[in-house]
C-alpha cells in the first residue's frame, strides 16, 4: 500500500463521539490517521459537508438504518473534499495530489470531520473545474440523491414540467439546477423570500414561497393540467397541499428520511427511495456540472472545533448547505 511517511506517522485532528448525543458530544481529539486497503484512497480533507442527516448519525439513530455496529471515537461527516494523500495497490484512477471530493456514508473507517478520511475509491471523483473546495465537499450525497431521484425514480423527460419543494434546500438547490440541464420546466417551492430569489437565481421557471398561500393558485397558472412530477424534500401539511397540482399519472418521489412522509393524490404514483452513488452516476454528475454554469450554495461555513455550532445552524433557516473547514 502507497501510504505517504507523513500520514503514517501522525495522528490527526477530528470531531469525534465518545458516545452518541447532542451537540456537546462533538469533541476535537487527536485520533489515529485510518489506514487505507487495496481499494482505498487516503483523502487529505479540506472541507467537509454538514448532512442534514448528520445529528441523526450523532443520536446514534444510524445503527437501525445501516445495520453497522459503530465503534468510537466516531468520526462524523458523509462528505469532503480535498487532496489525495495516498492510494491503494488496486486504485488507478488517482494519484497523490489530486483535488478530489467524495461521499461515504457512515464510513467504519471514520467520516470527514477529520483531517484524513479513508474511502473507496469507487465514491470518489476529480472535483469539477470550478468549485471551490467548500461547494465541493457539501456536494456530493445531496447531489447523487437529486440525481437518482430526478432520473432513476421519475424518469423526468425533457420538456415535462417538475415540481421541486424545499427547493432552496441542500437537495433541492442541485435538483432544481439538474432538472433544468435535463429540459424539465420547473416550479420551485422554496422557504421564504430569500429562498425564492434563490430559486429564480438558480433558473427555476417559476418559484414561491412554501409557507405562503397562493401556491396552488400559482401553480395552477403554471401548468394548467396539472404538473407531470414532483421531487419532495420536506414534509408535512403545505408539502400535502401542494402535491394536489400533480396531475392524474403523474408521479412523485421523496428520500426516505423525509418526515411525515408526503401523501400523494388519487391516481398519482408515489415512491419513496434512497440516493446512490458509483463511478457511472458520479460521471454523470460530473458531466452535467461541467456542461455550463452551476451553483453549490454554501450558507455558512464553521471551523472543525465548531462543529456543534455548525449542527445548531442546521435547525435554523438557511439555504442550500452548511460547509466545515478543517484547517
Ligand atoms: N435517503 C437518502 O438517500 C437521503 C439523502 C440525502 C438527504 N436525505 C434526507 O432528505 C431530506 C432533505 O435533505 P436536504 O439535505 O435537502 O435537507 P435541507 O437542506 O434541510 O432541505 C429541506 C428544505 O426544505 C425547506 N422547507 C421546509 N418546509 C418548507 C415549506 N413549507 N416550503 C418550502 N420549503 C420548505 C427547508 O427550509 P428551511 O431551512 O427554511 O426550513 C429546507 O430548505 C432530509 O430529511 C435528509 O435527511 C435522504
Amino acid at each position: 500500500m502507497a501510504q505517504t511517511s507523513q500520514a503514517k506517522a501522525q495522528t490527526m485532528r477530528a470531531v469525534a463521539l465518545d458516545k452518541f448525543g447532542g451537540p456537546e458530544a462533538l469533541k476535537i481529539q487527536n485520533i489515529p490517521i485510518p489506514e487505507i486497503d487495496a481499494q482505498e484512497v487516503l483523502i487529505r480533507v479540506e472541507a467537509a459537508g454538514v448532512g442534514a442527516w448528520d445529528p441523526i448519525e450523532r443520536e446514534g439513530r444510524f445503527v437501525d438504518i445501516t445495520g453497522i455496529k459503530p465503534t468510537f471515537p466516531y468520526v462524523l461527516g458523509s462528505d469532503g473534499a480535498g487532496r489525495i494523500a495516498a492510494v491503494g495497490k488496486n486504485v488507478n484512477r488517482f494519484k497523490e495530489g489530486d483535488r478530489v471530493y467524495a461521499a461515504a456514508l457512515a464510513n467504519p473507517k471514520g467520516g470527514f470531520y477529520a483531517q484524513y478520511a479513508a474511502v473507496k475509491a469507487d465514491n470518489v471523483s476529480l472535483i469539477p473545474g470550478h468549485l471551490t473546495i467548500e461547494q465541493a465537499a457539501v456536494l456530493p450525497t445531496d447531489a447523487f440523491t437529486a440525481l437518482t431521484g430526478l432520473e432513476k425514480v421519475l424518469g423526468l423527460k425533457s420538456g415535462e414540467s417538475l415540481m421541486v419543494f424545499g427547493a432552496s434546500g441542500g437537495i433541492g438547490h442541485l435538483a432544481l439546477q439538474l432538472a433544468k440541464r435535463l429540459g424539465a420546466d420547473v416550479f420551485a417551492i422554496a422557504s421564504g423570500d430569500d429562498g425564492v430569489q434563490l430559486a429564480k437565481k438558480l433558473g427555476a421557471d417559476k418559484a414561491v414561497d412554501g409557507r405562503s398561500d397562493n401556491v396552488l393558485n400559482v401553480a395552477r397558472e403554471f401548468a394548467p393540467n396539472g404538473i407531470d412530477a414532483a421531487l419532495v424534500t420536506a414534509g408535512g401539511t403545505e408539502t400535502d397541499r401542494a402535491l394536489t397540482a400533480i396531475r392524474k399519472g403523474g408521479r412523485i418521489a421523496y428520500p426516505h428520511g423525509v418526515m411525515p412522509d408526503p401523501t400523494a393524490p388519487d391516481g398519482v404514483k408515489i415512491e419513496a427511495y434512497n440516493g446512490e452513488g458509483g463511478p457511472a452516476l458520479i460521471d454523470r454528475l460530473n458531466k452535467l456540472i461541467n456542461s455550463g454554469p452551476f451553483e453549490v450554495h454554501v450558507d455558512r461555513t464553521f471551523r472543525l472545533e465548531d462543529a456543534g455550532k455548525a449542527h445548531q445552524a442546521l435547525t435554523e433557516h438557511h439555504l442550500g448547505k452548511i460547509a466545515l473547514r478543517i484547517e
